[in-house]
Formats: C-alpha cells, structure tokens, sequence
C-alpha cells in the first residue's frame, strides 16, 4: 500500500499562536479520509500548511508520494500533485475561469490542447459551460463557486486532493452532486483529504477513515461510525469518551458598573 500523503508531527504557529501541535496522518493512494473539527481546532491551517501557503511558521514532515515538500512552495506543490480547494475560494476579477484553469493545468505538465479538452468535458460534467468566460468567482454563489473548485480539481487531476468544506453552503441535492464528483475521482493514483463539518456528505461520497481535529491536533480516528457518532452526541459526547478537557468558556464581559462603582452604567 502506497501513501500517498503522510504528515509527522507536524507544527504550524501564526506569530506566537501555535495552532497545529503536531499532527500526524498517513493517507494510502486509492483513500478518502475525512478531517471533522470543531470551529478553530486547525483544519484548514492544516490545508493550507499542507499546500504549501506562506506565513507560518511550520516544523515536522509532509511528504507527498514519498516526496519531501518542505522547501516547496504552493506552485511546486502543485506540480508533485498536491492541490487545495478552498473553504472560501477567492474571486480573482479580470481573469476569466477558462483561460486560469488552462493555464493551471499547462503549467502542471499537460499540452495545451489535452488540457482544452478536458477543460470542456468537464466544464459539461459540472454545468460549469456558462462560468468559463466570466472571472473566476467573481459574482458566483456560494454553491457555484464550490462546484467551481471541483470543476478545477477535476480538470487538473491531482495526486492529492485536499478538499475544505467543498460542502458548506451547499442546497442538499448540491451536497449530494460534489460528493459523486469526489467518489467519481476517487481511484487508485489517488488520496482524498476532505474537511467537512457534516456527515451528509460522507453518507455519499463514504470516506475510508474519519478523523477528529481537537485543538491543533488529530484526537480520534476510526471508519465513518465517528461522523455518526459525532451528529449525535456532538464534540462534548467525543471529548468525554477521550478524556479531554471542554473547551475554554471565554469569560462574560465586566460590567462598566462592576469597575466604576461610583456611577451608575448599567441602568
Ligand atoms: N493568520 C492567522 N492569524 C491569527 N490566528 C489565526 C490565523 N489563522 C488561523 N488562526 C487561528 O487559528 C485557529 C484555527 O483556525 P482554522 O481556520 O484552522 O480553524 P478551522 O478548524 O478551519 O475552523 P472552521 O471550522 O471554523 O473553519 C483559529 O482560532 C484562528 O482564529
Ligand atoms: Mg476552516
């Protein structure tokens, strides 16, 4: 069994916030793994550190394919297969999505006119005919601009596929559409990482394995009987059955009267 992505003790900090304390994950080619978290607990810190965004500071090993990314940055990455979509994918004005995802896709090795091909195939498997001369996102729905992001991960056939919430937003028969794209590029030269805070899509799209993100690290794993286990009993039911600790209550804000005891503030 080939991995495709393995993470080790990895670290990432923004100025002094340590926010990812030493994740580990092996994800074998052929597999969808499924990240859930609660708010802040490191998900898409951990996809962007992954694909390589600048910013943090970052110790530890991801290797892709066997391949060491430390020293790469988002464009090399890219090239030895590793891609992200994003959980809020930006508009990009002036730049039409055909012409960006065309040159994506030559600029990862594929002839231009292998990649033109493509890019209609897939532009009629996800709708996305009427997107391809407007600029990337801009004006999109939430929706569309997810089913975007699968449109370019389709086309440019990574190794590595790291998904952040493609689900969030989305209308349930939408929900159901992005989990068939990702079932339908699942294969054996392929890894799925999928962040999602909901189990509706791995009822469709059915992750090999689960993981629970906790406070900057991966706290659980186990097969899809997690994400059940999470809708009912939600992160209170996993952090007992684990023994950690509930998260911190930020402390009610002082009353003015509280400090000017002299004046009456809050009447
Ligand atoms: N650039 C940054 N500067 C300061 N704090 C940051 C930065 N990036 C992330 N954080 C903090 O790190 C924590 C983790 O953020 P992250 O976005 O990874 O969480 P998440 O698990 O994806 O949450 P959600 O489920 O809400 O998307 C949060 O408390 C966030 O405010
Ligand atoms: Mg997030």
């Amino acid at each position: 069994m080939t991995i495709a992505l393995r993470v080790e003790n990895l670290e990432a900090s923004v100025r002094d916030l340590k926010i990812l304390k030493g994740v580990d994950l092996s994800i074998p080619f052929g597999e969808v793994h499924a990240i859930m978290g609660p708010n802040g607990s490191g998900k898409s810190t951990l996809c962007h550190v992954l694909a390589g965004k600048s910013g943090y500071e970052v110790s530890g090993k991801v290797l892709v394919n066997g391949l060491r990314m430390d020293d790469l940055d988002v464009s090399e990455r890219a090239r030895a297969g590793l891609l992200q979509a994003f959980q809020y994918p930006v508009e990009i004005p002036g730049l039409d999505l055909s012409v960006f995802v065309e040159e994506a896709a030559v600029s990862l090795g594929n002839p231009a006119e292998e990649a033109a091909h493509r890019i209609a195939a897939k532009a009629r498997r996800f709708g996305m005919e009427r997107f391809l001369d407007r600029a990337v996102n801009s004006g999109l729905s939430g929706g569309e601009k997810k089913r975007s992001e699968m449109f370019q991960m389709a086309v440019l056939e990574p190794r590595v596929m790291v998904l952040d919430e493609v689900d969030s937003g989305l209308d349930i028969d939408t929900v159901r559409e992005v989990a068939t794209a990702v079932s339908e590029m699942r294969s054996p030269d392929v890894a799925v990482l999928m962040i999602t805070h909901y189990s509706r899509i791995l009822n469709y799209a059915e992750p090999d394995r689960v993981h629970i993100m906790i406070d900057g690290r991966i706290a659980d794993s186990g097969g899809p009987e997690l994400a059940h286990e999470l809708e009912a009993g939600g992160y209170s039911a996993v952090r007992s059955r684990l023994g950690l600790a509930a998260p911190r209550k930020v402390p009610p804000a002082p009353k003015m009267s509280d400090i000017f005891t002299d004046t009456p503030f809050d009447l």
